[in-house]
């Protein structure tokens, strides 16, 4: 870490971990909303939760709405990387050592990921959240040469004949098995493949992501930009065969979380490629998930749900949403959509922070997320990628507001 990162993460830990409960303030932040004490909430909230986990191996995925109590994954799970990854955030957020040592720990957890053939594109959400923070953190060569093994393993499932990486290398109902599935969630997955272009990895695989990106952009999304959750093409020609949902309410339907993967993804393929097409598709695959958004901006779990007002909520797809839009208001020289922007990044930060915070309920940070509504699984939970990009969003935030840009050296240039 730089020198100011050293100082600020001094000043933070010495409120946020020395002294539980204390608060932590800073007159430069904005007095609505004080981000110092939902990252202290957040630090509290994790010393509980890493407590209880039981035996080693564990790694918590989510919570019942009922229940005060971790369900628990191995590594092999697609949430495994969200834990360690928050972690790490942490530690970035304390510059304490306490959660470096608990974040490697459960980091080395899934090192077996990057020796094992590909199981599915998750791999991406799996190491990078893990073994990419913690080496851009570190820099620690070990976890650099784990993220280039998976980085080629992740590779092994990209098609040339259609041009995207294979999502599900299996039979899933409605899927056409042996053909070729591609899920929107995949967009995240491709954040790997190009650090690993750019740091010792093949040249090939930057043009592997950039081809997932474009064949993505051009057959995922109906004329309103709204997605598509999986796109089927025929292994053999390309061909789309056909454009179904798995986690949504209908086909035609937009799946909160689907959408934020998007918004996600290609303000982050804009990073990395500079290229305007994708800043463009950026900002329209965001426009019609903020035109459509409730009030209080936390989406329904699919914004085409007959039963909404009554649908459960998606709090998960509103962190990641929030992330995304810091990032993108710095890409635009529209000062008024760069502020639009911001303004709700911050108000869907705030909304969560004082509607959705798990506090005495359970040890998660955030409650109201929905992971697969149509096959009845973690509907209204706690669920562990709500929680980490939450603290990711609400680290984004505190450095914009701080004057600091870049957050993350190669997560938000
Ligand atoms: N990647 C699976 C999900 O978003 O639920």
């Amino acid at each position: 870490m730089n020198i100011k990162k050293q100082i600020i993460g001094a000043l933070i830990t010495s409120s946020l971990l020395v002294g539980c409960g204390s608060k932590y303030t800073n007159a430069k932040l904005d007095k609505d909303f004080d981000v110092d004490a939902q990252l202290n909430y957040c630090v509290n909230q994790t010393t509980e939760a890493l407590k209880q986990i039981p035996e080693e191996g564990s790694i918590p995925r989510n919570i019942a709405p009922d229940s005060k109590q971790w369900r628990y994954v191995d590594y092999t799970d697609w949430t495994s990387g969200f834990w360690s990854g928050e972690l790490w955030y942490l530690y970035e957020a304390t510059g304490n050592q306490n959660w470096a040592t608990a974040a490697d720990k459960f980091t080395n957890y899934l090192a077996p990921l990057s020796v094992s053939p590909a199981l599915d594109h998750d791999l991406g959400f799996q190491v990078f959240n893990s073994y990419g923070n913690g080496y851009r953190i570190t820099k620690n060569p070990e976890y650099k040469s784990v993220l280039l093994k998976t980085a080629d393993t992740l590779a092994t499932l990209y098609n040339p004949k259609v041009g995207t990486i294979l999502s599900w290398p299996r039979e899933v109902p409605n899927m056409e098995w042996p053909q070729h599935n591609t899920i929107m969630d995949n967009m995240i997955n491709l954040e790997l493949l190009f650090w690993a272009s750019k740091n010792g990895g093949s040249k090939k695989l930057y043009d592997m992501a950039v081809s997932h990106a474009t064949v993505t952009m051009n057959n995922h999304f109906r004329p309103d930009y709204t997605s598509y959750h999986v796109v089927i093409y025929d292994k053999e020609t390309g061909k789309k065969i056909k454009a179904v949902t798995h986690q949504g309410y209908s086909d035609s339907s937009m799946w909160a979380r689907g959408q934020s993967w998007a918004i996600y993804g290609y303000t982050m393929v804009y990073r990395e490629t500079k290229d305007p097409k994708f800043l463009d598709f950026a900002h329209k695959v965001t426009r019609v998930y903020l035109d459509r958004l409730p009030k209080d901006l936390i989406p329904y779990w699919d914004f085409d749900d007959p039963m909404i007002p009554k649908a459960p909520r998606d709090a998960s797809a509103a962190v990641v949403v929030a992330s995304a839009l810091l990032e993108l208001s710095t890409y635009t020289q529209d000062a008024v959509l760069a502020k639009e922007y911001f303004d709700k990044a911050e108000a869907m930060l705030k909304e969560l922070s004082e509607h959705y915070q798990s506090r005495d309920k359970n040890t998660a940070l955030l409650l109201h997320s929905t992971g697969h509504k149509p096959a009845g699984s973690e509907i209204d939970y706690s669920i562990i990628y709500a929680d980490y990009y939450y603290v990711e969003a609400l680290l984004r935030y505190k450095k914009m507001k701080e004057g600091e840009q870049p957050l993350l050296t190669y997560k938000f240039n």
